[in-house]
């Protein structure tokens, strides 16, 4: 029975008081940060750069997973992993050579996982789940933050579900979510085969603060799995 956890995005966050942030939603009892790396280029917005990151590494023990919606992930990949993020996450639309990128940031000492955009098609990462600690399904158009969440994506993530388990990966290889995850869309997305949850504006728009969020969706997502 795999894990569910929540993964929080920062993208809504007041990034005057990152440090602030990180840490009231470690006390809040999310299990590590998701950080939405934006170049302009990939997608239409610029976010976080390494230092920014690593600014913020010292106010909280959690682990940190870099969203990486970068075109030549591999160029600032190192940088990344010194700022602190244990896992790497590149999009399949942005890596000429995929299979040799994920080797790279597993040589860095980080855990590698792979995005794929709501059109891009499970069969991409057939060839290298190997490689990954999670496969990453955007159930948005990655650049913002507080958009509608793509429903469509559920029979593409119980198709990527089957295909964990048809190669005998379902401990080594973790299923995340990512785009519109809230209360009433977690659970679908948990009962398609999604057990990591990253949610950004419902987390921070909730009005009885973090912990309510995090722990409402967490308990959603493990009815939808019979835990
Ligand atoms: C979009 C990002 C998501 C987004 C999630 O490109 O990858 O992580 O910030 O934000 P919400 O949960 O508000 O959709
Ligand atoms: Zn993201």
């Amino acid at each position: 029975m795999p894990r569910i956890e929540i993964a929080p995005s920062v993208l809504p966050a007041d990034f005057a008081r990152l440090g602030e942030e990180v840490a009231a939603l470690e006390a809040a009892g999310v299990d590590r940060i998701h950080w939405d790396v934006m170049d302009g280029q990939f997608v239409p917005n610029l976010t976080f750069g390494p230092d920014v990151i690593a600014a913020a590494r010292k106010h909280t023990s959690l682990p940190f997973e870099a969203h990486l919606m970068v075109l030549g992930a591999d160029a600032m990949a190192e940088q990344y992993v010194k700022a602190g993020c244990s896992r790497l996450m590149v999009h399949v639309e942005a890596c000429t050579h995929l299979h040799r990128t994920l080797g790279y940031i597993r040589s860095l000492g980080a855990t590698a996982s792979v995005v794929l955009n709501p059109s891009t098609p499970i069969s991409s990462v057939a060839h290298v789940l190997d490689l990954v600690d999670m496969v990453l399904l955007m159930t948005v158009n990655p650049g913002f933050g507080g958009q509608k969440y793509i429903a469509t994506m559920e029979p593409k993530i119980r198709e990527l579900r089957t295909m964990i388990e048809a190669q005998g990966l379902t401990d080594q290889v973790d299923i995340e979510v990512d785009g519109g995850i809230a209360p009433d869309t977690i659970a679908a997305a948990a009962a398609a085969g999604a057990n990591i949850f990253v949610a950004g504006s419902a987390l921070f728009r909730d009005p009885e603060g973090f912990e309510h969020a995090v722990t409402d969706l967490r308990t959603r997502a493990q009815a939808a799995w019979g835990i």
